[in-house]
């Protein structure tokens, strides 16, 4: 296995010929998703006995360039990374390539047109969660007649899960005329932003009926701005959101939150047997997607009990 690298200054990974050295460049730790997506990588990795080089992009793409950059100078045998927005990879992924060291994207897509610069990529179709919130919602509302006004908590600017979302959860309710989108900005996946976003929006559009947010730590933000407005969430405005990370799955069970839709962050299995089969020279599918479901309140109190993250 390998490239050759094994057994020299930075390549080895001290644990034998045979270990496997894997750069990892994670986003950051934004969300309660991220984290439980970095526990679940280092720990296959361990398993594995693939030896990890971490490293914390705190959601800034210019910190995941240098560490792709210092991945191909300390001569990794592979390179996996979850790209935190989707254009300018091709020239440090041109990089790697030219070093031979193979990529996998993880989690995220890259935009680039040539694909022969990562090996495959595993993670979540993120614009079908964008149509299952929609399709609850069009469902939710189908006896409805007057305006359904909705606002909406995009994640990180340019980021795959954002763009995808949103296009997925556009294209189910611009079916039907009477779903408006009246208010839609970036909060970048975290509950601080989540919040002040949802203040703002409370401030701006006196009637809201529906948030549907990218992600669950933004709806919770969303949630303490309802609340603090003196506004019942789940209720006075249905909430709709993506991940199904514990606090979600807690909210959602208390009626604050309406639905889920699943993102699973354990791909950390996934990833260490295709990096294994990518440096045997195996073939492997160029997308891997991965399996999830949705949750209403009663699913998510069944569920609750035994969910992992
Ligand atoms: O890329 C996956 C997304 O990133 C998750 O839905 C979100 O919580 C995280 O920050």
């Amino acid at each position: 296995t390998g490239c050759g690298s094994s057994g020299s200054e930075g390549g080895g990974g001290g644990g034998g010929d045979d270990a496997i050295v894997m750069g990892f460049s994670q986003v950051g730790a934004e969300s309660g998703w991220r984290t439980a997506n970095t526990k679940s990588v280092q720990s296959a990795a361990e398993k594995s006995k693939i030896t990890l080089r971490f490293s914390d992009a705190q959601q800034k793409q210019e910190n995941q360039i240098k560490a792709i950059r210092s991945f191909v100078q300390q001569k990794v045998d592979i390179i996996a990374f979850s790209p935190v927005v989707e254009s300018g990879w091709d020239t440090v992924l041109k990089e790697a390539q030219n070093a031979k060291i193979p990529v996998i994207l993880t989690d995220r897509a890259v935009d680039s047109k040539d694909t022969t610069l990562y090996k495959t990529f595993l993670g979540s179709d993120f614009v079908e969660e964008g149509k299952k919130a929609g399709q609850w919602l069009v469902e939710e509302y189908k006896d409805a007649k007057d305006t359904v006004n909705i606002v909406e908590l995009q994640g990180t600017t340019g980021s795959a899960p954002a763009n995808d979302r949103k296009a997925g959860f556009a294209e189910v309710i611009g079916a039907d005329p009477k779903f408006k989108i009246v208010a839609s900005q970036t909060g970048d996946f975290t509950r601080a932003k989540g919040k002040e976003v949802m203040e703002a929006f409370l401030k701006s559009t006196p009637d809201i009926d529906v948030l549907y947010a990218h992600n669950d730590d933004m709806g919770l933000g969303a949630i303490e701005a309802i609340e603090g407005a003196g506004k019942v969430p789940g209720k006075d405005i249905k909430i709709i959101t993506v991940d199904a990370v514990k606090d979600g799955m807690q909210a959602l069970a208390d009626g604050k939150i309406n639905f889920i839709v699943e993102c699973s962050p354990l791909l950390g299995p996934q990833l260490m047997d295709l990096a294994q089969k990518v440096l045997k020279g195996e073939n492997i599918p160029a997308r891997v997607v991965t399996e999830e479901t949705t949750f209403d309140q009663e699913q998510a109190k069944a569920a609750l009990p035994t969910r992992e993250y």
